[in-house]
């Protein structure tokens, strides 16, 4: 046996993405490009914004001398101050580059951060609908995560939150606006979360941080206000990138910022910075670093996603999808007109309409779709979307 019979078993719960995407590829040479509508992939169309494409120029035009030696590896100062800058401007609080790491994605950085605080055996709380890679993540360093079911609303079971928490619990994982559901996590929550968190690690005596994985954070519509989770729990850290907000999740960069006031922060940081390197991640990409230090105040334009989502949201309401309203990121999680939510992939499947079942992202019964794509996909795929649910009406 090549593979070790773990990574055989987590490819097979893992792979429902992949899945999809192979079988697109096979409808696409059996019907054409252009009749295979493919909501699976949460690779956003999108180019960069024109600002992205002005630091190249100016960067490649005016070559700074060892841009791309190895560097220290919490990443540039100059790119770190400026995140911080304007994390700072974002939250009120006082951040400086000494809190910022650096990191290649999100994924990078939440490895980072498990790596730096699991021990084997212990683990993290995680929220279904969840994006799949946590448990992967999680086990890479010794660790595991406990799954707290939602409510109808898409929002963490409080009581069962409360119940999953014991003294193994290290951290407590929240993703806000969510893949799949792009639900948004309101004060109402966190503060109830923060004090549960408060109340466990009195009850047992250990810390518990809050880490939260905001790849989306940028991408919110409504005119809502993003809540920032260092005002609820001091031992605090964000994981994010710009995949996302400046549609480069091929360049691999992205950030951690631990909260100013985390008890230990200073701790907490060499051990971050020490994990980047050893994981061999070394230091984020070098290039990429001197351009989103230019770009921290520019996001795609979020009206796009916003105008996408609301012509699909009425059009899958109209025709008898039950769903919850995005509230960010660019998907959608309907409820599957049967519970069987992989039949009901395969009867989309059947009219041409790739979607991944909600059992990917650990609940089962519903289907994520992905709007980041071009108006004609999203078009195209409504008559295939009425087609399945009349089967089931
Ligand atoms: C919720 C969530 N977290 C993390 C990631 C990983 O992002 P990155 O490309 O920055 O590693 C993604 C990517 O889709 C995501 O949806």
């Amino acid at each position: 046996m090549a593979i070790s019979n773990k990574v055989r078993n987590f490819m097979e719960q893992g792979s429902w993405i992949r899945k999809m995407f192979e079988e697109g590829i096979a409808l696409k040479q059996q019907y054409g490009e252009e009749n295979v509508f493919d909501l699976s992939l949460g690779n956003p169309v999108m180019d960069p914004p024109q600002r992205f494409y002005e630091e190249l120029k100016k960067i490649s035009e005016n070559p700074i001398k060892g841009m791309h030696r190895y560097m220290p590896n919490a990443g540039l100062e100059e790119t770190r101050a400026a995140v911080a800058d304007s994390l700072s401007t974002e939250t009120g609080l006082t951040f400086a580059a000494n809190h910022i790491v650096m990191t290649c994605g999100a994924g990078g950085a939440l490895n980072v951060v498990m790596k730096t605080l699991l021990d084997p055996g212990d683990e993290f709380v995680i929220f279904a609908p969840f994006f799949v890679e946590y448990n992967f993540y999680a086990d890479n360093h010794g660790g595991s995560c406990k799954v707290v079911p939602p409510d109808e609303n898409f929002l963490p079971d409080m009581d069962i939150f409360r119940a999953s928490i014991n003294e193994n619990t290290r951290g407590v994982l929240i993703n806000s606006p969510n893949n799949p559901s792009g639900v948004l996590y309101g004060d109402e929550t966190l503060l109830e979360m923060s004090k549960i968190i408060q109340e466990k690690e009195d009850e047992f005596g250990i810390e518990i941080y809050l880490v939260s994985d905001e790849p989306y954070r940028k991408i919110i519509f409504d005119g809502i206000e993003y809540p920032h989770i260092f005002n609820y729990h001091k031992r605090s850290i964000v994981a994010t990138s710009h995949s996302k907000d400046l549609a480069l999740p091929g360049e691999r960069i992205g950030y951690i910022a631990v909260n100013p006031d985390c008890p230990d922060v200073e701790e907490i940081l060499d051990g971050l910075v020490f994990c980047n390197r050893t994981l061999g991640f070394v230091n984020a990409p070098a290039l990429i670093q001197y351009l989103v230090a230019h770009l921290q105040g520019t996001t795609i334009d979020v009206g796009v996603y916003e105008k996408k989502r609301d012509y699909l949201y009425k059009a899958l309401t109209d025709m008898g999808y039950s769903l919850i309203k995005p509230q960010g990121a660019f998907y959608m999680f309907p409820k599957s007109p049967t519970e069987d939510d992989v039949q009901f992939t395969e009867e989309l499947k059947g009219n041409r309409v790739l979607v991944v079942p909600g059992r990917g992202f650990g609940l089962p019964g519903y289907f994520r779709i992905s709007y980041c794509l071009d108006d004609a996909t999203i078009e195209g795929s409504l008559s295939g979307l009425g087609k399945a649910i009349s089967a089931y009406k």
